[in-house]
């Protein structure tokens, strides 16, 4: 890998059969690895042999959450944990049926890793999209 900051994946069904595998394989690229199970098709003690396999320092970097992915209460408090990358939250307006519960955007970490700092700001996207907007009242299309 390129960068020096330590890369976190996540893995889904991590403690099943594939997900295991794949931490064992992601810890010794030397990958932080978070697992969400929720155990419905395995057990906890296959993390924990993923840990001996492993050993003690890279077990340090792997972490196990137990949550069910259909579950919206699960995902948020695991994203909370990394809230730390996604500084800025949003709320665009009344939530609707089928909108996302929330909304994050930071580019601090894009401009840590890749050099790569946003010149315009949520006030300026909104601005233009306005503009933009009332300026062409039938989008792409021509007017009829
Ligand atoms: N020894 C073997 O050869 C062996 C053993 C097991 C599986 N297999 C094969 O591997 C394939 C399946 O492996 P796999 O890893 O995809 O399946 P898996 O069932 O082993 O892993 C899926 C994981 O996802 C978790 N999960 C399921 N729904 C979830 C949800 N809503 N939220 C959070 N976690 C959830 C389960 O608890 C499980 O740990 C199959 O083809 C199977 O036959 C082979």
């Amino acid at each position: 890998m390129g960068s020096s900051v330590e890369q976190n994946i996540l893995v889904t069904g991590g403690a099943g059969f594939i997900g295991t595998h794949t931490v064992v394989q992601l810890l010794k690229e030397g990958f932080k690895v978070s697992i969400i199970d929720n155990l419905d098709n395995s057990v906890i003690e296959a993390v924990d042999r993923v840990r001996e396999l492993v050993g003690p320092d890279l077990s340090n970097k792997l972490e196990f959450n137990l949550g069910d992915l259909r579950n919206k209460g699960d995902i948020e408090k695991l994203f909370s944990k990394q809230r730390k990358y996604l500084s800025n939250s949003v709320q665009l307006s009344k939530k609707g049926r089928g909108d996302a519960s929330a909304v994050y955007g930071s580019t601090e970490r894009s401009e840590k890793e890749l050099g790569w700092k946003a010149k315009y700001g949520v006030d300026e996207m909104c601005r233009d999209q306005w503009n933009w907007a009332n300026n062409n009242p039938w989008g792409y299309q021509k007017k009829l």
